[in-house]
């Protein structure tokens, strides 16, 4: 969702907002735009569209050189995509004040009321353009931009990033923020602002995360954090761990392709120094919620949308059968419109890459207020999830630039491994030879994950030849089966194709009609190596699709000599205990839909009507 850059300093300002809204592109955007305070006073350009039209209506109109100035780019909420409604937006009549917002103002119809019955002339159709009339007009009240910004904030309802500009105070970036994302870069003699570090990261890796309803006097040399009532605030500094180059594409076609080879490391970097030679893991983030705590825990709620709920499913399998904590797994924005029980002795874990999903957000807030402890299991520093949770596992993947998750995933899911692990290990829920077995094997996955990509030419080429297959199903039984529904998430988001994951075992309760001759089935095989195996069951049903026509292909295990006979084609993946296998039998699915919307001639890194961080719910 939208994208916001903030600078002040001796650099060149329209070099730093446009590189960084360059990294946010991820985000997802529609427009974008930016203003700079030069010696012509404020100057903006904005544009529908792609980066490069900005970059290109700035070519035809150059910007003076400029110390201060603002970025955005835009996911269109109120108001179609279009230059008018691009941000900046200006305020007042005699149009000195720019501002950009992140959000949505709630209460703007109200406040565009109010104005427009003053004779205030709309030059777009955004809610945002309302704050930007309401800050210029207190402005020319008061007369003092930081009084006059906090006397606005106070008054809008709803979620906003806010960064503003004026030319009458041209050393100053105002910045208010509530629900919705905000971060500080603190530069040598120039300050940052950014939706998230990757917009600065280039030029410091000091950062301090904006708190709710917190507004930011941001100078060349000074930093005032204070809440919406102005009382005085001291945020924390952090140091961010990603490296600016880890959100390059290093020579690969796209960010996901990129990504889809990182996990080696990213499943490594989750686990590094959190569990042992021994199996014994040293999660000493969790433990922080107290021993006794974990001891009285009645149940646990995974939290999560999207992938990131999948990696919850599959946690779900290894938390529940290790901790025998019953646990559940809730869509967060389905959570708290039901009424669920929630009491203190509930652990609530969500999962977000950003940090900053508002559904889920939403979901731990309701969860805190029922008394629940709440740990987030999340990839990117000073995120707000990570700052409301009561402890964090933070996954090492590094960051993560093309929508489709895919080594944010892996590395969830890893994370939940060591979650599962650690509640067994402090609850004394299994023997522990079995499981330091498990935390041992734990650690051989990184390399098994290695192999999985240095296969990837099998799914990779399969994705080509099923480029105008109309519909792909997917069906998978125990952790297989949420695998089947990332499988089929990946499709859809990519190759924009009809896609559904089903269990295998549901398929006889209807699914089943659905196949027809030539219908691509992808399915996950168990290993038929386990005692109480699913194998037989999900060899079954494949024989009942291939009987109606379906075209199979397996993702099995290596040393199944029973799958080849009914599959068309079976991609294998490392042998390893099934609990595990998920952050396996994922990455050939993530490279199957990553080929077959590339042969659709298909943008794999943005894809159309989608946001990387959707902080709107
Ligand atoms: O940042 P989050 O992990 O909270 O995001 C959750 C979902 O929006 C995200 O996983 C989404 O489903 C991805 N586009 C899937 O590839």
């Amino acid at each position: 969702m939208c994208g916001i850059v903030g600078y002040v300093g001796p650099k060149e300002t329209l070099d730093v907002l446009l590189g960084g809204l360059k990294r946010l592109e991820y985000r997802g955007y529609d427009s974008a735009g930016v203003s700079v305070i030069s010696e012509l006073g404020l100057e903006t350009r904005k544009k529908a569209g792609k980066l490069t039209n900005l970059v290109n209506e700035i070519a035809e109109h150059p910007m003076r050189p400029s110390h201060i100035g603002i970025g955005h780019t835009r996911w269109a909420t109120h108001g179609a995509p279009t230059d008018g409604n691009a941000h900046p937006h200006l305020g007042g009549p005699t149009q000195k004040l720019s501002l950009i917002h992140n959000g949505i103002i709630e209460n703007f119809a109200e406040l565009k009321a109010e104005l427009l019955a003053e004779g205030t002339k709309f030059a777009s159709e955004t809610d945002s353009e309302v704050a930007a009339h309401l800050i210029a007009r207190e402005y020319a009240s008061v007369g003092d931009l930081p009084t006059a910004f906090a006397n606005v904030v106070n008054r809008l309802h709803g979620a906003f990033t806010l960064l503003v500009v004026h030319v009458d105070q041209p050393d100053v970036v105002m910045a208010a923020r509530r629900n919705a994302p905000l971060v500080i870069g603190l530069g040598d003699g120039e300050n940052f602002l950014g939706s998230d570090v990757a917009a600065f990261v280039e030029h410091t890796k000091r950062a301090i995360s904006v708190g709710q309803d917190q507004i930011v006097i941001l100078r060349a040399n000074s930093v005032e954090v204070r809440g919406f009532d102005g009382t005085p605030a001291t945020p924390e500094e952090f140091t961010v761990d990603w490296d600016a180059s880890a959100a390059s594409k290093g020579g690969w076609p796209s960010f996901m392709d990129k990504e889809i080879h990182d996990q080696p490391q990213a499943v490594g970097d989750t686990l590094m120094g959190r569990i042992d030679a021994d199996g014994v893991v040293q999660l000493s983030e969790v433990e922080s919620l107290g021993v006794d705590w974990v001891n009285n825990i009645d149940r646990l709620v995974f939290v999560a949308c999207g992938t990131a709920s999948y990696a919850g499913d599959v946690a779900k399998y290894a938390v529940e059968k290790w901790s025998r904590i019953p646990t559940s797994v809730e869509l967060s924005h389905e959570f708290r419109y039901r009424d669920p029980i929630i009491t203190d002795r509930t652990l609530v874990v969500a999962i977000s890459q950003s940090g900053e999903t508002m559904d889920t957000l939403m979901a731990t807030r309701y969860a805190k207020e029922a008394g629940a402890k709440v740990l987030a299991i999340c990839n990117t520093q000073g995120a707000t999830l990570a700052r409301e949770s009561d402890a964090v596992i933070y996954t090492h993947a590094g960051p993560e630039v093309a929508v489709a998750s895919t080594k944010a995933l892996t590395a969830q899911i890893t994370a939940g491994y060591l979650l599962g692990l650690l509640l067994a290990q402090l609850r004394n829920s299994m023997p522990a030879t079995a499981r330091q077995a498990l935390g041992q094997e734990l650690l051989k996955m990184p390399a098994r994950v290695q192999q999985v990509i240095d296969g990837l030419a099998q799914p990779r080429q399969l994705g080509k030849d099923f480029a105008d297959a109309k519909s792909v199903l997917f069906l998978g039984r125990n952790v297989g089966f949420p695998i089947a529904m990332e499988g089929a998430l990946k499709l859809k988001e990519l190759a924009y194709i009809h896609a559904e994951g089903f269990a295998a075992g549901e398929l006889k309760h209807g699914p089943i009609a659905l196949i027809d001759e030539g219908q691509p089935v992808i399915v996950i095989v168990p290993s038929p190596r386990e005692a109480d195996t699913l194998h037989p069951k999900v060899i079954s049903n494949i024989q009942e699709i291939r009987a109606r026509g379906a075209k199979v292909i397996a993702v099995a295990e290596e040393g199944d000599a029973i799958v080849g006979d009914y599959a068309e084609h079976v991609i294998f993946t490392p042998q390893c205990q099934s609990i595990f296998s998920p952050i396996l039998s994922v990455i050939p699915l993530q490279a199957f839909a990553m080929e077959l919307a590339t042969a659709k001639g298909l943008d794999v890194d943005q894809p159309r009507n989608l946001a990387k961080s959707v902080t709107v719910e």
